[in-house]
């Protein structure tokens, strides 16, 4: 499976007919890691969601290569800060639903799931419960899970916002080295700068008014305070808004 590149093309999203985000223009090159930040309310969740398929646009096009996205698909993947591991099934069995909906065979499953787990640092404690699990754990469980299910396009939606420090640095490196080998292109939100530098191949910050400015990680030194500025810009605007 090779990565997706995604497109949107003036596109305006709305809830309930009230605009949220209006002619917006982003391109997300096939295997770049793409990260969005940006102010609180600007609209980072509501663009994933027409990227997975979730909310049809209300004007403009968002396409997935050269297909228009009309709904959901096993190439693109949505992934949460609350996992959606099913509490009944342990780590190891949560990562073969994956491999199950990829058509794996049932005899090939087991095996396959336990090297994604082990991918993620988690030889071990397949056979736990999520409830087992500590929320770093179970971040890496759903990492697997998503990693397993092998899709062309991750859409991440501040996945480790609700993780102390400590672990959150442990699975932005840990994110960083799995990504490096997975074919997939990524759109990773998050409000956290750092974290953006250390993930991202590109990063935009999206204002009130699409996306207000677009760095390359290696463009310039001084990279983290531009940034923040245009970051600080948008917060403002979006304040005034
Ligand atoms: N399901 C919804 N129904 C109505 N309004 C929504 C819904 N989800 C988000 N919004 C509104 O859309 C705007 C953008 O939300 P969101 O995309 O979640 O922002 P961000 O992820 O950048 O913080 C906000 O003003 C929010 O209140
Ligand atoms: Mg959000």
């Amino acid at each position: 499976m090779s990565a997706l590149s995604l497109h949107a093309s003036g596109v305006t999203l709305a809830y309930g007919g009230t605009p949220v985000v209006t002619g917006l223009d982003l391109q997300v090159r096939a295997g770049e890691v793409l990260v969005v930040v940006g102010p609180s309310g600007c609209g980072k969740s509501t663009l994933l969601r027409a990227f997975a398929g979730l909310l049809p646009v209300e004007a403009g096009s968002v396409r997935a290569g050269d297909t228009p996205i009309t709904g959901p698909s096993r190439d693109r993947a949505l992934v949460f800060q609350d996992d959606a591991l099913l509490p009944w099934r342990s780590a190891r069995r949560n990562v073969e639903l994956a491999l199950a909906m990829r058509g794996v065979p049932r005899a090939r499953r087991r095996a396959e799931a336990l090297r994604w787990l082990d991918r993620v640092g988690l030889d071990g404690t397949a056979d736990r419960l999520p409830r087992e699990l500590s929320g770093g754990m179970r971040q890496r469980v759903q990492l697997a899970r998503t990693l397993a299910a092998q899709p062309r396009a991750i859409l991440m939606d501040e996945p480790f916002g609700a993780l102390d420090a400590q672990t959150r640095a442990t699975m932005q490196r840990l994110l960083a080295d799995v990504l490096a080998g997975a074919p997939a292109t990524v759109v990773f939100v998050t409000h956290d700068v750092d974290e953006a530098l250390l993930l991202g191949d590109r990063i935009v910050v999206l204002g009130p008014a699409g996306v207000a400015a677009g760095f390359r990680r290696d463009e310039r030194p001084g990279l983290r305070d531009l940034i923040l500025a245009e970051l600080g810009v948008a917060v403002l605007k979006e304040e005034m808004a």
